[in-house]
């Protein structure tokens, strides 16, 4: 497998993949990767020539720097884990801060419609910022036909089409369904944090989620969130930061249902000091 840790090496490479008319599919990572990284190589690599994995823990979209000291680093493995999918048609980008940034480490500052202050923007202040810039920084440099991102992290997908049609970036955006292990807890390169009772208890999120999928059929966003609330308040190892019902497009919390739109609920819970997030589809 080819393994690139300077852009220059991997530009040489993928200006060969376009004399020779391939396809190249891209999947961003931060690496630590899990059976749902996977499986977004498994589809980039069903619908292109090769797939370009990034490895990168970007430092600009933490808000909090003992996570970004924290996140797990795992190469090796990540290497080890890539080939068992393929191991020739396969490239991983994996810079230094310095490849990607210079010695000038900071965000752009975006607007993506309003989408950037919902949720995760109102809660992680600069995240967005810090994940537009490295995801614009990434398809300057990959040029990929197509880039992959699961649904976990639904708003920042989002976020990525929106800054594909605002800066005219011709890639085309594929949202993947959320990879859960066994009991339902999304999979995230931040579980392998949990402590043994967290990870224990972390199904719950998903449960409740379900739960609330039901009893949107029937009941308000507003009575489905308090219920929602009340649950978490009588689970002591999970703290929930959010609940929220809103619009599928736009991302606003709901208000009034209407039959017109689709919704989805949007979570995000402290177990210990590892922050979670999930959400579901509700129609
Ligand atoms: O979802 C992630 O892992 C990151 O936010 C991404 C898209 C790789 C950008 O750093």
């Amino acid at each position: 497998m080819k393994v690139f840790h300077n852009k220059s090496e991997l530009s040489q490479l993928i200006d060969d993949f376009k004399t020779k008319n391939m396809l190249i599919g891209f999947v961003p990572t931060m690496g630590a990767l899990h059976e749902g990284h996977l499986s977004l190589v498994e589809k980039a690599l069903s619908e292109n020539h090769v797939a370009v994995v990034s490895v990168f823990v970007n430092p600009t979209q933490f808000d909090n720097q003992e996570d970004l000291v924290k996140y797990p680093r795992t190469l090796e493995t990540d290497i080890e884990l890539l080939k068992t999918v393929s191991d020739d048609k396969i490239v991983v980008y994996a810079p230094a801060v310095e490849d990607v940034y210079g010695d000038d480490v900071k965000s752009q500052s975006f607007k993506f419609d309003g989408l950037e202050n919902e949720m995760e923007g109102a809660f992680r202040e600069g995240h967005f910022n810090g994940v537009g810039t490295i995801v614009k920084r990434l398809f300057e440099i990959v040029t990929p036909n197509r880039a992959y991102f699961g649904e976990k992290d639904f708003q920042q997908l989002q976020i990525i089409k929106k800054l594909v049609e605002l800066h005219h970036i011709p890639v085309k955006v594929i949202g993947c369904p959320i990879h859960r292990a066994e009991d339902g807890l999304a999979m995230s390169s931040r579980n392998t944090r949990l402590t043994e009772n967290h990870r224990k208890v972390a199904p719950f999120i998903y449960e409740t989620l379900k739960s609330a999928k039901t009893k949107f059929g029937t009941k308000s966003a507003k009575n489905v969130t308090e219920w929602v609330e009340k649950q978490f308040k009588k689970q002591p190892l999970l703290e929930l930061e959010y609940f929220i019902i809103a619009d599928t497009d736009t991302l606003k919390p709901v208000k009034r249902k209407s039959t017109k739109k689709t919704y989805r609920a949007f979570v995000a819970v402290y177990a210990g000091d590892i922050r979670l997030i999930d959400n579901i589809a509700l129609n």
